[in-house]
């Protein structure tokens, strides 16, 4: 039977319940969350509401959360076609819940519990068979909005296609990045990233590191994310991240890397910290030690000796910032993996055992070495998975190195060598291929859609549109007006689509000028920080497929003609309506430097319009732009017309736009240098200070856009 998701109930409102709900609800769906209590459910809605980076896409996101309590509200969980259970980690308790789950669910509805480290069987285990076939992991990351990873784990018994529903359903409705696991203890990520952990800092201590040291090291030089080890362990919680580690130490007995977990000098950091309650964020003390609320003074970082807190202290190894002028993770790694230092060092154990580590648990934890991959990048942001670092430095120079170091590495990945197979992934023709130790042979990677042929890729390289993005930019929209291609997407692979421009005015707009006229459809697709020109290119197109995280706004003067246009212009076709409210709206969202937190807040600010379309999975992103490219051509596409399609609304709106400037000024709501900006988009808003409104054509606000610009210049 074919499954469908209309409704979704989540069980536990705390950290990974709510954060669950929250994202649910962005995805467009109705949620019921339940918790003990009213009072919890209730104060988690709200935590959730105010949340930093925020959990909804926009305010009104949150109203198709209701929220309720286990004691009067169970019977909700009959109306639920997916059942998410979140609660403490448990056995017992969740498999109480799981017990009177079954007495109510519905028919055919899914169940599944977001559990971290219990096994999956065991919590279904006195079910019906029935439940069973329903009943999987699916393991979000934190916090579930932005982390990509969804581990998702079938049992035994669960259903294959039940498993394949949630695959489609995580990947394109609620934009994950989906890898099935083997219900193994902690599944991948957690698995690895423990073990992996655990070997870092067992030799941080051993060998007197200090806690900078570590984390300039165990940062973004090796391809992690900025917080290096020690912040991310007071972000996580040490209480969290010792429970996982006990957790796992226990289930995994066979493992012959279990007892990195038990390190004497571990346990000892661990326990002296615990002990003094210096759990990370969360008590405002950890590896680091924040100052008190309201106080300037500068974060103290653990001196690992001692356990006092002291001043941070500059680690001194010279080859760190040789190495980061190194841009390829791959190129830089080989350059640390060389130094005779303490980077070189603490790096050669880390990422040699870690490596060695992963080749070790193919098959145990997973047939495909992708799926490594995958949950450690999407997991934890790693730039690269194990066996994709292992291929940059090569893989037979790095199994060398490992048994120099006496680091077992797995039988299967010699194997490999020996039958003249050099790498762990390999690309011909454009698709990407991994080894499978099972067959000895290479197996496709992914099946990415075709993209089409008759659609031009502009893929911009740098986050700014400088001079060479522009030839890029022209060069492009000259080969789709003069040869057979149906239109042009305009992409950036990078976080970033673009956060602004270097080019003058009036050059920057010609090109914008060509975009929106453009004879054949050019289709943008942003993603990530889409601020001012960027922002601005986006809305010259003929329309928008945007990723769901994409920060967009910034705008300033050069924003003024296309917000008037898209926002103001449309609703002046109505007689008697009044343009001044509109006229508000965009200026305070100019002056402010408004930024949407999501593509759908964009939408309600008017950088993106109701047609545009918005993309859960970035993965997506360009198909589904082709794929609108396409669509507008077989609607026969024509480019706007050349005519008086904006509205000037003139010197009446224009003096009750600055009476309101003014009031601000007054109130000290603004400085006078903002006052004088404002006052200039106000001017450009309102078509400058013509007598009457009237309708005018793109260029005339351009024109006001690009003197406003020399006068602010000039002054
Ligand atoms: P939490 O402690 O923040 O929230 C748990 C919530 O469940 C609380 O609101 C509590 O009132 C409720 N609860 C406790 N016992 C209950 C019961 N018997 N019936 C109904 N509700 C009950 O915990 P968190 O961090 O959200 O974890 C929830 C689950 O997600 C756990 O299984 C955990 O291992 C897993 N997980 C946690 C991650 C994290 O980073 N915190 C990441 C991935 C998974």
């Amino acid at each position: 039977m074919g499954y469908t998701i209309n409704r979704v109930v989540v069980i536990g409102s705390g950290t990974m319940g709510g954060g669950i709900a929250a994202h649910v609800a962005n995805a467009g769906l109705p949620v019921y969350l339940l918790d003990i209590t009213q009072t919890i459910v209730s104060a988690s809605l709200d935590r959730l509401k105010k949340s930093k980076p925020p959990s909804f896409f926009t305010p009104q996101t949150a109203d198709l959360v209701s929220v309720g309590n286990l004691t009067d509200n169970f019977s909700w969980v009959a109306e639920g076609d997916w059942i998410v259970e979140a609660i403490v980690e448990n056995l017992q308790a969740k498999r109480e819940l799981v017990a009177l789950i079954e007495q109510v669910r519905k028919p055919a509805s899914i169940v599944t519990s977001n559990t971290s480290g219990l096994p999956i069987g065991a919590i279904g285990a006195e079910a019906s068979y029935d439940f069973k076939r329903h009943f999987l992991g699916t393991h979000f990351f934190n916090p579930p909005r932005y982390m990509k990873l969804l581990e998702v784990i079938p049992t035994v018994d669960t259903d294959p296609r039940i498993t394949e529903f949630m695959q489609t359903f995580g990947e394109d409705r609620l934009g994950k990045g989906v890898v099935i696991c083997k219900d193994t203890p902690n599944f991948i990520a957690n698995r690895y990233g423990s073990i992996s952990a655990a070997l870092a800092l067992n030799y941080i201590y051993e060998n007197g590191y200090t806690v900078e040291e570590a984390d300039a090291i165990m940062g973004p030089l090796i391809g992690r994310a900025k917080t290096g080890i020690f912040r991310l362990q007071d972000l996580v919680g040490l209480d969290v991240s010792s429970a996982v580690a006990d957790n796992l130490y226990s289930l995994i007995e066979h493992d012959e890397s279990r007892e990195v977990l038990r390190n004497p000098t571990l346990r000892h950091v661990r326990t002296t910290q615990l002990e003094r309650g210096r759990l990370g964020d969360k008590t405002g003390q950890g590896f680091y030690q924040k100052p008190p609320k309201g106080k300037r003074e500068d974060i103290l970082s653990l001196d690992l000796e001692t356990f006092e807190y002291r001043a941070r202290r500059e680690p001194e190894i010279p080859s760190l910032a040789e190495a980061m002028k190194i841009k390829l993770l791959g190129e830089r790694l080989q350059f640390v993996l060389k130094q005779n230092d303490k980077a070189g060092a603490l790096v050669r154990h880390t990422i040699y055992n870690s490596l060695a580590y992963a080749s070790r648990r193919i098959p145990e934890i997973s047939d495909e070495i992708v799926n490594v991959d995958r949950a450690v990048r999407w997991g934890f942001s790693h730039e690269l998975g194990p066996f994709e670092i292992w291929d940059a430095l090569g893989v037979r120079e790095t199994v060398a190195n490992m048994e120099r170091h006496k680091i077992p590495v797995a039988a299967w990945v010699k194997e490999m060598l020996a039958s003249g197979h050099e790498s762990f992934y390999r690309s011909e023709n454009g698709r990407l291929s991994y080894y499978d130790p099972a067959r000895q042979a290479y197996s496709q990677a992914c099946t990415t859609e075709p993209i089409a042929d008759r659609v031009l890729c502009l893929e911009l390289l740098t986050n700014t549109l400088d001079a060479a993005a522009l030839s890029s930019l022209c060069d492009a929209l000259d080969t789709i007006e003069n040869g057979d291609y149906a239109g042009l997407v305009i992409t950036n692979q990078a976080a970033d689509f673009c956060i602004g421009s270097d080019l003058g005015v009036k050059e920057l707009q010609d090109a914008l000028m060509r975009v929106r006229f453009s004879s054949k459809p050019v289709v943008a697709a942003p993603a990530g920080r889409t601020l001012g020109a960027g922002a601005v290119l986006s809305m010259s197109a003929a329309a928008t497929v945007a990723a769901a995280e994409t920060y967009m706004g910034q705008i300033g003067i050069g924003g003024c003609k296309e917000m008037v246009r898209r926002i103001v212009s449309p609703a002046m076709k109505t007689p008697n309506t009044d343009p001044l409210p509109l006229l508000q709206q965009i200026l305070q969202t100019i002056a402010t430097g408004k930024v949407s937190t999501s593509a759908a807040e964009a939408q309600s600010l008017g950088f993106l319009t109701a047609s545009d379309r918005i993309v859960m999975n970035r993965d997506h992103q360009i198909a589904l732009a082709n794929r609108v490219v396409l669509e507008l051509v077989d609607t026969g596409y024509s480019p706007p017309a050349q005519s008086k399609t904006c509205y000037a609304a003139g010197r009446d709106a224009l003096a009750a736009l600055r009476a309101g400037l003014y009031v601000m000024r007054q109130g000290d709501f603004m400085t006078e240098s903002d006052l004088h900006v404002s006052n200039k988009v106000a001017f450009v808003l309102c078509g400058g200070d013509i007598s009457a409104a009237q309708w005018v054509d793109d260029q005339y606000f351009l024109d006001l856009e690009c003197d406003a610009f020399a006068s602010l210049r000039r002054q």
